[in-house]
């Protein structure tokens, strides 16, 4: 608003001039001179008005619109209009000029000019193009020939960015109007990935949570769109992951992924997760098979005392179990057995948690949800029948799977044992039934439970 008040207070002193010399008596100036001094007089009104308007449209109704400051190139591109029509207003009416001619030799003039600034017109018609095609703007950021940056200033010559260590970088508006450019906007979501890595041992189930926890609560992440984290490969000495989440300023990604890294650390340091390096393994020893074993009678062991069934057990028949048995580790969502398959193993959960689901008349549901210490897969193994329903872990499950050979054994050797599985079987079989719409009595499960322990019998040879 300040660069109207001269040109208004000229306005003003020259048309108050202008009046005072007419109004003296004639002759004293020529006729040419008042016209001169009008002419002036109204270059300086004109001068006030477009200073006014462009006061008016560009600092109060764009920035009032969009909240962004008015481009300088509008702004200036707005003036020139103004002004070339002001001249030939003044030339034309005031001072009785024929502005063709001056339209021919202002021409000609162009073409003389043209040539000799083919490099800066040509920055100036880009920086046109940019402001009409509008692809960025005042506040987005941008990638340009490998630099990154906020847009600060988009003038008739050239765009100056802001890059992320307060530095201007400025590129002619030519070079922009060739090539390709990546456009962060100002107010929108910008997707970002960090990649890392962790060692093969543990399991992506758990890397996935402690990473998605680190995600929480980060500064500059937007959640209004659920940050992941996915298994993106295989590496030599580790396991690749990528956390993929959406930032809200992209001038601040450096720091999002800096904070991000440093969180890993932590959560990993606190598991005892030790950070993968490139390792290379040379045994010199052959596993021994007992240590092996060792390691899953550590580990598994207990599972088999959390079940009712196996308590009877003496602790010798337990560990011939686990000689019989292999540990398991399912992803959650995975089938550890599906429904018409055959099966001649059973299952004990150490870990984690599985879903009995059924099919019937096209609708799949879930009847039952076992935990640890709960076993499935014996319907099947008691049987010889195929599997009569999908177990599937719902969440990271590592099980313990016993095979024929093993229970064989204990079945042989504890009368009691096929019995409280028959109990079991049946129970489960009725629930199975009641769920296809059949309800059975208490008297009629118990002499199924009669007829499955001879089933059983039958199958494993039981005297
Ligand atoms: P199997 O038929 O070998 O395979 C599917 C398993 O789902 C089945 O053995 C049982 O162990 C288990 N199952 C079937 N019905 C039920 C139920 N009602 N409750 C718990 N587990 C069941």
């Amino acid at each position: 608003m300040k660069k109207t008040i001269w040109p208004a207070a000229a306005t003003l002193a020259g048309f108050l001039a202008y009046f005072i010399l007419r109004a003296l008596p004639a002759g004293r100036f020529h006729e040419q001179g008042f016209r001169n001094l009008l002419a002036f007089c109204y270059a300086l009104l004109g001068m006030t008005t477009v200073r006014a308007c462009s006061y008016l449209i560009f600092d109060i109704l764009y920035l009032k619109r969009t909240g962004r400051e008015a481009p300088g190139l509008l702004k200036i591109m707005f003036s020139l209009v103004c002004y070339s029509v002001l001249v030939m207003l003044i030339f034309g009416l005031v001072l009785k000029y024929d502005v063709t001619g001056l339209v021919a030799t202002s021409a000609a003039v162009s073409v003389v000019i043209g040539l000799a600034l083919q490099d800066t017109l040509g920055n100036f018609f880009a920086g046109a193009s940019l402001h009409i095609e509008q692809p960025f703007k005042i506040k987005d950021s941008i990638r340009f020939a490998g630099q990154t940056g906020e847009v600060e200033t988009v003038s008739w010559r050239s765009t100056t960015i802001r890059t992320q260590h307060n530095s201007l970088l400025s590129f002619p508006n030519s070079l922009l109007a060739k090539e390709p450019i990546e456009v962060f906007p100002y107010e929108g979501l910008h997707r970002h990935s960090v990649s890392f890595s962790a060692p093969c041992s543990v399991s992506p189930q758990s890397v996935i949570t402690l990473a998605k926890k680190a995600l929480l609560n980060l500064p500059n992440v937007s959640y209004e769109a659920q940050p992941t984290v996915e298994l993106s490969g295989f590496g030599q000495s580790s396991i690749d992951y990528v956390a993929l989440f959406w930032v809200k300023d992209y001038m601040k990604v450096g720091d999002t992924s800096a904070r991000l890294k440093e969180r890993l650390w932590y959560a990993f340091y606190r598991e005892n997760i030790s950070m993968p390096f490139p390792t290379r393994h040379i045994l010199l020893n052959k596993i021994k098979p007992e240590d092996d074993q060792c390691r899953t009678g550590a580990h598994y062991r207990s599972a088999i005392e959390g079940v009712s069934i196996f308590k009877p057990l003496t602790s010798v028949e337990k560990d011939a179990l686990l000689t019989n048995s292999r540990v398991r580790l399912f992803a959650p969502g995975e089938f550890m057995v599906r429904s018409g398959e055959a099966g001649d193993s059973m299952f004990i959960i150490g870990r984690g948690r599985a879903e009995v689901r059924v099919c019937s008349n096209g609708v799949h549901s879930t009847i039952a949800v076992l935990k640890k210490g709960n076993f499935f897969g014996e319907m099947s193994l008691f049987s010889g029948e195929p599997r009569n329903a999908d177990v599937v872990a719902a969440e990271e499950s590592e099980v313990l799977e016993i095979g024929k050979l093993g229970i064989e054994k204990l079945l042989r050797e504890n009368a009691m044992l096929a019995k409280a599985f028959s109990r079991t079987v049946t129970e489960r079989l009725a629930a199975l039934e009641e769920h296809a719409g059949q309800v059975r009595r208490r008297e009629q499960i118990r002499v199924e439970e009669g007829k499955f322990l001879e089933r059983i019998k039958r199958f494993f040879n039981l005297g």
